[in-house]
């Protein structure tokens, strides 16, 4: 683990919150989920704020509304979480892979004092975890595509990931060695409200690589 490239310039850690980002298939459900259960601290998926704000599930937003809409819809969303992340206490916020990547929600994330973690694998690796979960378990990703669309996508956003505080890579390893290491690289463990004994029912505690039981979805 190393912090990303532009730490020095990124959001140092001061609040009991982290913003988890980085590509489809990178893992921010999972680890975000094992991340709360160490620290006793809440999860949010941004996606189901969007479908709960939306009252549509993020796949219907892009196939009736197209992905403008939907990046509205997204950056309103973060908006609110991280107004509430201001006066509350400790919460991990898994983002979707497009969010990180556009300037004004980084901009905002940074500004709120929130250290964000990008989580990062091989682009092998992200399309295969998320060619087994469309398999196994039917998850929908509007922007999945083909390979060579998928690779191309990914190539474009890591430059925007790794603006992040912290590079977590996330490639061969476990949810819950990821959510160790992040923790012992944020110092969160000298600095835990309680103990993590929160009921995560659908976490996957195995590698990435097996399938997120949550709402048979993403991880
Ligand atoms: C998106 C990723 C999805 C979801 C939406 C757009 C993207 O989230 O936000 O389909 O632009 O990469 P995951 O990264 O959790 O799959």
């Amino acid at each position: 683990m190393r912090e990303g490239k532009n730490a020095a310039s990124s959001t140092r850690p001061r609040g009991q919150a982290v913003v988890l980002v980085g590509f489809m298939g990178a893992g921010k459900s999972s680890v975000g989920r094992a991340l709360c259960e160490r620290l006793g601290w809440a999860f949010e998926d941004l996606d189901e704020r969007i479908e709960r704000r939306e009252q549509r599930m993020v796949a219907e937003i892009f196939g009736e509304s197209g992905e403008s809409e939907f990046r509205r819809a997204e950056h309103a969303a973060l908006k609110e979480l991280l107004s509430e992340l201001r006066a509350g206490a400790g919460k991990v916020a898994a983002l979707g892979g497009g969010a990180f990547a556009q300037e004004q929600n980084a901009r905002l994330i940074e500004a709120a004092g929130v250290p964000t973690v990008f989580l990062d694998a091989s682009v092998e690796e992200l399309w295969q975890r998320c060619r087994e979960q469309a398999e196994r378990q039917g998850t929908k990703r509007p922007l999945l595509g083909s390979r060579e669309s998928f690779s191309r996508l990914h190539q474009a956003r890591r430059p925007h990931y790794l603006k992040a505080f912290l590079r977590q890579e996330t490639g061969g390893k476990s949810v819950e060695g990821i959510a160790a290491e992040i923790v012992q690289a944020l110092g969160l463990d000298r600095n835990r409200l309680g103990q993590g004994s929160l009921d995560q029912s659908g976490l996957d505690r195995g590698s990435l690589d097996r399938g997120s039981r949550r709402r048979g979805e993403k991880q």
